[in-house]
This record gives structure tokens, sequence and C-alpha cells, in this order.
């Protein structure tokens, strides 16, 4: 899939950038759609098969993803939060654009699974916006969503 932003970039997380990745904030009234940083990281650190990555633009941070093999050969994006600042600029969509790329490059995925907590259209609309739809799948009371890289 193209990337229509040309900077963006998926980095790892290390003792440089810890703290940037654990200071971006979703907006107050989204803070019940996606844990906190500092919590998803915690999780990566004890869960060998999650992989965290910050999402930048050039040398900025914008945001932060996780994704994993949640069961054997089903790959999931845990994760996907983009700073407050800079919502709505496009980088949610270039991110999990980058994201579907690195997943079927590295990992030779060609099927992704997401889930969307139910009263959240702008996670929804992005996602169905890149071809997820519904698998009829409840996760944690979370709407299961799965992308066919195939179709
Ligand atoms: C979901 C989230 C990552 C989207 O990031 P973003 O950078 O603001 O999104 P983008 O600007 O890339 O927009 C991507 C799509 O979201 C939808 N969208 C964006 N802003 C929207 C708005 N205000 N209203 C409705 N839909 C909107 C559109 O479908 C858009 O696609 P389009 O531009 O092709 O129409 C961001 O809103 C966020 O971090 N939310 C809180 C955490 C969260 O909900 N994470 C998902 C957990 S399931």
């Amino acid at each position: 899939m193209s990337n229509p932003l040309r900077e963006i970039s998926l980095r790892p997380i290390t003792k440089d950038n810890l703290e940037d990745c654990c200071r971006l904030r979703v907006a107050p009234e989204q803070d019940d759609f996606v844990e906190r940083n500092v919590g998803s990281l915690a999780e990566a650190y004890v869960t060998p098969e999650y992989h965290p990555l910050a999402v930048y633009d050039g040398e900025q941070m914008v945001g932060f993803t996780m994704y994993g093999e949640e069961t054997p050969g089903r790959w999931w994006v845990i994760r996907l939060m983009v700073d407050q600042r800079f919502q709505g600029r496009g980088y949610g969509k270039a991110a999990m654009l980058a994201l579907i790329d690195l997943m079927r490059e590295r990992h030779g995925c060609d099927e992704i699974v997401t889930s969307d907590v139910p009263g959240n259209p702008i996670a929804e609309g992005l996602y169905v916006g890149l071809g997820f739809r519904a698998t009829g799948e409840i996760d944690e009371d979370e709407i299961v969503m799965l992308l066919d890289l195939n179709a």
C-alpha cells in the first residue's frame, strides 16, 4: 500500500525516546479508547510477542502503535494512538499503512486483525477506510475487525 506522508517512520522505543513516548496523550474524552503508552510498554515488557513502535514525522514523535502475534499465525494491531496535538492530519492513517507494510514484509502477514471500542467513530472510519471488516467476534467488549491483504 502506498504511504501518503513521505516523512512517516515507525521506530523502536529506546531509552532515548521512552520519555517522549510516555508523554504522548490522546484527548481526555478519548482516554477510554486506548491504554496509556506507559501501560502498553509494560505489557510489551512482559510479552515478547508484542512489538511497540513510536510513530514519527521526521524527527517529531506523533504517536504510538503496538503489534504482535496474539495466537500462532494471528497478527494483531494491538494499539494505535496519535497525540491529541497531531490528530486529524493523516498520521493515524499513515501509521497504519506503514505498519501494514511492515507486518507484511517482516512477518509475511496476509491477514491483520484489530479491535475497536464501540462508540469510537474516528477509529472505525480509519479501519473501515483501510479495508478492515468486522468479523462478528467481540473481544473484551471490543469489535474485532480483519483486513484481508489478499482480497
Ligand atoms: C484513531 C486515531 C489514531 C486516528 O488518528 P488521526 O491521525 O487523527 O487520523 P487521520 O487524520 O489519519 O484520519 C484517519 C481517518 O480517521 C477518520 N477521521 C479522522 N478524523 C475524524 C473526525 N474528526 N471525525 C470522523 N472521522 C475522522 C477518517 O476516516 C480518516 O480517514 P480519511 O482522512 O481518509 O477520511 C486518533 O484519533 C487517536 O489516537 N484516537 C484515540 C485513541 C484511539 O481511539 N485509538 C484507536 C483504538 S481502537
